[in-house]
């Protein structure tokens, strides 16, 4: 079953087309990996499907209704939740704090009390790994810690579909590993999930298929291994940093 759908998927600012006619599908249950070089347009078209901004061409839709044009908070409610690649905590509030706000908006936030929201956040704070950081203000964190972050206030607001925007960024090798495993735990629960990562080893690790941005073009699009052994994958993006994993 298709959750998430974009057609013809177009966003221009002023005379750039960021992204250029895309279309993907993401089906219930898998991880969907979007790659490609900086600049290519993929966290444009992650703030196209949250409603940051409304399409200039193209639609999307969620669960077979068209949400394009929709605000944030509306898109929210309906059950997609989002990560930023800038990570955005409320720097002077605890962790605790942070992950309430996620759970009182959202898919389930509705109706929910400060008191059950803060359950629900250490809820998700003890699934992420984060448990016995609640107290600490967000600021504080490093960045493995803050990324981890980023992750539970989007898995607070009870999402169906999640949208990570390079939530390894900047970590190290064995936090690398971590994440992925959290990746397979968000998924293993239920969760659907379009993942923005550079990291290759990742990729390889956690994504059911792959689709690629290049200049907002779609260029590639299919299973892992298929997508990486492209040729014009590899010409656009993967060059060096694909022959060094491979050997
Ligand atoms: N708000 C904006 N206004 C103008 N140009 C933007 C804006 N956001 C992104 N861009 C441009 O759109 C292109 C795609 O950016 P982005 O989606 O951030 O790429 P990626 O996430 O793949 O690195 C870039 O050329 C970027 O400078
Ligand atoms: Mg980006």
């Amino acid at each position: 079953m298709v959750i998430l759908e974009g057609r013809n998927i177009t966003k221009k600012f002023a005379g750039l087309v960021a992204v250029d006619r895309v279309d993907f599908k993401l089906h219930k249950g898998e991880i969907l990996g979007l790659i490609g070089p900086n600049g290519a347009g993929k966290t444009t078209m992650v703030n196209v499907i949250a409603g940051i901004y409304a399409p200039t061409e193209g639609d999307v839709f969620f669960k077979e209704k068209n949400i394009s044009g929709l605000k944030p908070y509306q898109i929210g409610r309906l059950g997609i939740g989002r990560t930023f690649q800038i990570v955005k905590p409320f720097p002077g509030m605890t962790v605790r704090e942070n992950a309430s706000v996620g759970a009182m908006f959202g898919a389930r936030g509705k109706g929910r009390s400060a008191r059950q929201a803060e359950k629900k956040a250490e809820e998700i704070l003890d699934f992420v790994g984060l448990g016995d950081q609640m107290d600490v203000r967000a600021d504080q964190l490093n960045v493995a810690s803050r990324k981890r972050l980023e992750v539970a206030k989007a898995l607070a607001m009870g999402p169906d579909v999640v949208l990570f925007d390079e939530v390894m960024a900047g970590l190290n090798f064995s936090e690398i590993d971590r994440a992925i495993d959290l990746i397979r735990k968000v998924r293993d629960s239920g969760i659907t999930i379009l993942i923005i990562e550079h990291v290759m080893r990742a990729i390889k690790r956690v994504c059911d298929r792959i689709f690629v941005l290049h200049h907002g073009q779609k260029i590639a699009d299919g299973s892992t291994d298929a997508v990486l052994a492209d040729e014009n994958v590899i010409q656009a993006y993967l060059g060096k940093r694909y022959k060094a994993l491979v050997g």
